[in-house]
């Protein structure tokens, strides 16, 4: 029998992740480019190693217990909030992620998002489509000033900084909240003006989530964090649908409390509210924002050594529950 640890993979990754799976591994895998079910993962994970699973396999106490021998759950994301990462901490499962290898790629969709919103590009390429356009006029499909705006930014992590610069870059103010502050000599540095949530709201004429998905950010936005917006604000949303209450949204837009929004993420992927596949003022991408051929290799590169190397019984480079080996 080989001695390569034995790894169960949940959808094909990019062509250089397979290939560095099948040769330090004995690899079986979802060859069906759709989501597996619970039962088939917990058929799956029978008799390997490691585990290696995408944001869209919720990973609970009853599947880690579908096989006690599993070293390892390595997930093909930032996120981990489809992990219960205290069950398997319980069970002094490593659990890892793949930070800092999307960050620049997810800042560019969250700024393709804002900029396509403001200036109601996917909203033109519609009407050019329906052939509807007859010529150029002064009031056509007006939008909303990007440079020399006000961004607030809500979670000021390794996206959220990244924003600063593109922001920079369209001469824009940069508000931000985040759990715990910057250095003032950092905001000076940085040009970034530090407020409460509420205040952020209020003054931003756009506002893009960077938070992570947990029980506190959960439903971070709602009714009356939208009713201090401003009418003429744009909502942008790369980071994880929960954060924002998707009915709530849904009514400030249609009454006007705020003016559009850019979401690649939504409250029960691949659902949205219904009335969000008709709003004009909408721009609702597929969830890309790691997207791109580049950074989705070296996120399956990365999980890919994560799990190998639990596998091996080493410490893997991105564990997010350092506890287990207390
Ligand atoms: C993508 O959404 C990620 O968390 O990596």
């Amino acid at each position: 029998m080989s001695d390569k640890p034995r790894i169960f993979l949940t959808r094909e990754l990019p062509p250089k992740t397979m290939e560095l799976l099948q040769d330090q591994s004995v690899l079986t895998m979802n060859h069906e480019d759709r989501y597996l079910t619970k039962q088939e993962i917990m058929n799956g994970i029978q008799g390997v190693d490691g585990l290696l699973c995408l944001l869209t396999d919720v990973i609970d106490d009853e599947i880690l217990a579908a096989n006690p021998a599993l070293k390892v759950v390595a997930n093909f994301a930032v996120g981990f909030n489809n992990v219960d990462v205290d069950a398997a901490t319980a069970r002094k499962i490593p659990v890892t992620n793949t930070p800092g290898v999307l960050t620049e790629t997810t800042a560019d969709m969250a700024f393709a998002l804002l900029l396509d919103v403001a200036r109601r590009v996917s909203e033109g390429d519609r009407f050019v489509r329906a052939k509807a356009w007859h010529g150029w006029g002064p009031l056509q499909f007006l939008g909303a000033d990007v440079s020399h705006s006000t961004l607030g930014l809500i979670g000021l992590g390794r996206i959220g900084m990244s924003m600063v610069p593109r922001a920079r870059g369209f001469s824009m103010n940069v508000l931000y909240w985040n759990r715990t502050r910057l250095a003032p000599s950092e905001e000076a540095s940085l040009q970034v003006t530090y407020c409460e949530l509420d205040e952020l709201l209020q003054q931003s004429d756009f506002v893009s989530l960077h938070v992570a998905q947990n029980d506190e950010t959960r439903y971070l936005l709602g009714k009356r964090e939208f009713s201090l917006m401003k009418p003429e604000a744009l909502l942008v949303n790369t980071a994880r649908g929960p954060i924002v209450d998707e009915k709530a949204l849904v009514s400030a837009l249609q009454s006007g409390q705020i003016a559009g929004a850019g979401l690649d993420v939504y409250e029960r992927e691949p659902l949205l509210e219904s009335e969000l596949y008709e709003m004009d003022n909408v721009v609702v991408a597929p969830h890309l924002g790691s997207g791109t051929i580049g950074t989705r290799t070296k996120m399956g590169n990365m999980a890919a050594e994560n799990c190998l190397a639990a596998c091996r019984g080493q410490l893997p480079p991105n564990l997010v529950n350092p506890q287990i080996y207390d």
